[in-house]
């Protein structure tokens, strides 16, 4: 369309356009004529063509540097050790008001989501859920005017995001949108919003979007936190680590070579596990999500000692078992788990932070990415996850962009 025009005029459910050569005009089922914004569309058609790439998840994943520094522009106040979103339309009084945050979303918002409540109860101690959207709509949800519901949605038109977020409207809530696509129906009905700004995202498998999520859910738990107990110290601490993701992001897209040779012995298995605690419990949800959105592989993320618990049956010389392993809070309870799977004979590939002498003799293949702050580390893990399953994925001659049975945005129940 880009090439015809960038203005836009979005209609809203029930509204006709009647369109002339010369003219339009905007009726509402009553036929009551209406006056509508135009919207102009700022995407350049670099931005939307593969421009020379193999694929747009290709593309998308090695703009991930530039899509964070994106999210991240003009947001942070380094000084006061906090953040400033333009359309977030909540005053600093509303936001101590809320004493309760409900986070909806599906697929891998969903799981940008789950680490978003992992921050925001760790930087803010505010008490967070983190629902199915197709499940929240039709539960009977407590919710009051000091809830505050996010929704987390790259497109804006997913349907039971969309629907469970008027739920919560419809409950009092005030809500938040966290989305990419501007002017997409999320956007317009959410009480506020953080755009991602991460550019159009044309792969089905979601890939930038999910970690400017990520960094859009810190900025808002920078906001939240530094007006309750959260010092400045610490939150100029996390400014500093956000401000140098881009650069390490390409550090780790520089060595993707590594990973595509990784990716080389093990395009023919069947069956993966990915496993990762606190942060990286959702990194491995997503890395199996990955895998199984575009090669067809059947794959499951486990938090790491839940393992134990059954997965642990699968686990044989055929079983490949991808751990995200930084030297977190919580690495040195990721080495007994690795030993576990090491004694059934499991194949192991570490994405690590630093030489870990605990882990000698116990990885069949290892990625270094760079430290950061715990909550980042899935933002950095996300990277050589999603190159992973990208590999495998062309080696295995999947349609990569378009993989069958999946839509970009699910807009129908
Ligand atoms: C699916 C997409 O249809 O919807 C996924 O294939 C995406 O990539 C999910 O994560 C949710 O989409 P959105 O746009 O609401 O984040």
């Amino acid at each position: 369309m880009l090439s015809h025009t960038r203005s836009v005029v979005y209609l809203d459910d029930g509204e006709i356009a009647v369109v002339r050569p010369d003219d339009y005009r905007i009726l509402d089922l009553a036929a009551v004529e209406k006056e509508k914004a135009v919207t102009r569309v700022d995407w350049d058609l670099a931005k939307i063509e593969r421009g020379g790439y193999a694929h747009f998840m290709l593309k998308e994943i090695l703009e991930q540097p530039d899509s964070v520094r994106n999210t991240l522009r003009g947001r942070l106040l380094e000084e006061e050790g906090t953040s400033r979103m333009g359309g977030l339309n909540l005053s600093d009084e509303d936001l101590q008001k809320i004493n309760r945050v409900i986070i909806t979303a599906c697929g891998t918002s969903w799981h940008s989501a789950l680490i978003g409540e992992h921050m925001i109860e760790e930087l803010t101690r505010v008490p967070v859920e983190v629902e199915y959207a197709s499940e929240f709509r039709y539960r009977n949800p407590i919710i009051n005017e000091r809830t505050l519901c996010i929704v987390i949605s790259q497109s804006g038109e997913t349907a039971d995001t969309l629907a469970a977020m008027r739920e919560a409207k419809r409950r009092g809530a005030r809500t938040l949108g966290i989305v990419n696509v501007v002017g997409s129906t999320i956007a317009r009905e959410a009480d506020g919003g953080i755009y991602l700004h991460a550019g159009p995202e044309i792969g089905v498998a979601s890939t930038k979007a999910f970690t400017s999520q990520v960094i859009a859910l810190l900025l808002f738990t920078l906001k939240l936190g530094r007006l309750r107990d959260m010092s400045i110290l610490r939150g100029r601490e996390i400014i500093e680590a956000m401000n140098a993701i881009p650069a390490q992001a390409k550090q780790i897209l520089d060595r993707a070579q590594e990973i595509e040779d990784i990716a080389e012995e093990f395009k023919r298995a069947s069956n993966f596990l990915y496993l990762g605690r606190g942060y990286n419990f959702p990194a491995a949800l997503e890395g199996a999500l990955k895998l199984k959105e575009i090669s067809y592989i059947h794959a499951e993320g486990y938090p790491a000692a839940e393992m134990k618990h059954g997965p642990i049956a699968l686990i044989d010389e055929m079983m490949p078992v991808v751990f995200i392993a930084p030297h977190d809070s919580v690495f040195d309870k990721v080495t007994s788990n690795v030993a576990e799977v090491k004694a059934r004979k499991g194949r192991v590939i570490a994405i690590t932070s630093r030489d870990e002498p605990s882990l000698v003799g116990k990885l069949d293949y290892e990625f270094r990415i760079p430290e950061t702050v715990d909550m980042l580390t899935p933002v950095l893990a996300a990277v050589p996850l999603q190159l992973l399953a990208y590999y495998i994925a062309v080696k295995r001659g999947s349609n990569v962009d378009q993989p069958r049975n999946l839509a970009k945005s699910v807009t129908v129940e």
